[in-house]
């Protein structure tokens, strides 16, 4: 009986499958992007047939060589993908059997799909979280360079957006520092998770074969291998992990990108961006556009929902494989390609962000920001807190309607409003003197923003 079905499973089909089910059916397209992880992890489980007797040391070779061979040819660009062969596991299966012949067949003994995909993506994963770390640190990296540059430069600190206290421009950027540093946290953490081996689940119950796990365990470093053969190829609760993980990181660089927007309009005016991370507008021949924070901005969207559509695509699955799970790999992968461009933009981009200290000082002057300092000054000169604030609330009424900030009125104005305030009181309602004041673990004093750099420098060192 002649069967035009699937090779790799047609033995009990009597029609070939119909043309648009192929199609549909298919994941080739998209997870051929795996085929380095579908090569070595089929090389490890033929070393370890190999080693267990079911495989001979001539197959084993034969089976490696061949392997190897396809994986130039798809570098190349040579390799043929075939819809028909549905997925990255069987085109490269069949690809080996039309080399090496019928050994080619063998080396899919004591496996199945189902745990040959779950520790593809297992490994794949692993190495984009190793990249994005290595991008994070590379970011990081640069936010030290510039707050240390910046550690004395000041900007006013918005609460509401509203100007509230004045900061060191270095203190605002190592904010961004402390994000990213949980972020890498994150993407740290959830590896551990990734990196556990499927490999030997086989379909879901396991292997007849005397299998050595710990040994493919050990050939791809794996830090273990899976404990339960149903979860093992039916899970994909570390794909979710990774998006929850990318989605916080995009949220803080949607913060970043946001604020760097704001800043480069002309009403901020505190940075300037290089013209090479700007564009221009076709009509407004005076327009340089943020365009990378504000695409950064906008593709977090994408990430969170591909978090939604992979809890969604888990949500109710009965064990233990079911093809739903093709599903998980365009969420997943757009996911990672959208986390590492954003990365590499923002990782190329904030070393060269110039900041603009007259105008930021300016801004700081602006909305009396050492408000608070001339209180607390107060309560050092024995006025109760409440007292004080009313005080300075009226002290700024008074500055609002002379448009002068406190530091520019005369001593006999602000004696009006108390008789405590003395000549002394001019060293706190300087910016630099506001800033300098606080001046401990976290605080915003340039001496602070120094030892905060020289904090995040050991803790890149560390890594
Ligand atoms: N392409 C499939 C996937 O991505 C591979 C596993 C298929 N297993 C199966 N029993 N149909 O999930």
């Amino acid at each position: 009986m002649s069967n035009k079905t699937n090779q790799q499973w047609g033995g009990r089909f009597s029609e070939p499958t119909d043309a648009f089910v192929a199609r549909f059916t298919a994941s080739v397209e998209f997870d051929q992007r795996m085929y380095l992880q579908d090569i070595q992890g089929s090389i490890a489980h033929a070393k370890m047939l190999a080693s267990a007797g079911v495989l001979t040391g001539q197959e084993r070779d034969d089976i490696i060589r061949g392997l190897g061979e396809i994986r130039v040819e798809i570098e190349r660009g040579e390799f043929e993908w075939s819809v028909e062969l549905e997925d990255v596991h069987m085109n490269i299966e069949a690809a080996l059997t039309k080399k090496i012949g019928i050994t080619g067949k063998k080396l899919h003994t004591g496996r199945s799909r189902n745990d040959q995909v779950a520790t593809d993506i297992r490994l794949y994963v692993r190495d984009e979280i190793d990249r994005i770390l290595a991008e994070i640190s590379r970011l990081q990296q640069g936010l030290l360079g510039v707050a240390e540059r910046e550690a004395d430069t000041i900007m006013p600190g918005f609460t509401h957006l509203q100007t509230a206290q004045p900061v060191t421009f270095g203190h605002h950027l190592m904010a961004w520092f402390e994000m990213l540093s949980r972020d890498y946290e994150r993407f740290v953490d959830c590896r551990k998770r990734v990196n556990v081996m499927p490999l030997g689940a086989a379909a879901l119950a396991g292997t007849t074969y005397p299998i050595d796990r710990a040994m493919t365990c050990e050939l791809l470093n794996f830090s273990a291998p899976a404990g339960n053969s149903l979860d093992a190829v039916s899970d994909r609760d570390f794909a979710i992990e990774f998006c929850a993980a990318a989605s916080l990181l995009l949220m803080h660089m949607t913060r970043m990108s946001e604020e760097l927007v704001l800043w480069t309009s002309a009403q901020f005016d505190f940075i300037d961006l290089p013209d090479r991370f700007c564009t221009g507008s076709s009509i407004m021949p005076q327009k340089k556009n943020p365009d990378v924070p504000e695409l950064v901005r906008g593709k977090s969207g994408r990430v969170y929902g591909h978090l939604m559509s992979l809890l969604t695509l888990m949500k109710s699955q009965p064990l233990a494989y079911n093809k739903d799970n093709q599903e998980d790999k365009e969420p997943l992968f757009d996911a990672i390609d959208t986390v590492k461009g954003c990365l590499r933009a923002f990782a190329d981009m904030v070393p060269a962000l110039a900041a603009k200290a007259d105008s930021m000082r300016a801004a700081a002057m602006r909305g009396f920001s050492t408000a608070t300092d001339l209180a607390d000054y107060l309560v050092r000169k024995g006025v109760a807190f409440r007292d004080a604030h009313e005080i300075v609330g009226k002290s700024v009424a008074f500055g609002i309607a002379e448009k002068r900030d406190l530091s520019e009125m005369t001593l006999a104005e602000l004696q009006q409003f108390s008789d405590v305030i003395g000549e002394d009181v001019f060293e706190v309602l300087t910016l630099e003197g506001s800033v300098a004041a606080r001046n401990h673990i976290g605080g915003t004093a340039p001496d602070q923003v120094r030892a905060a750099v020289v904090r995040g420098r050991e803790l890149l060192a560390g890594r």
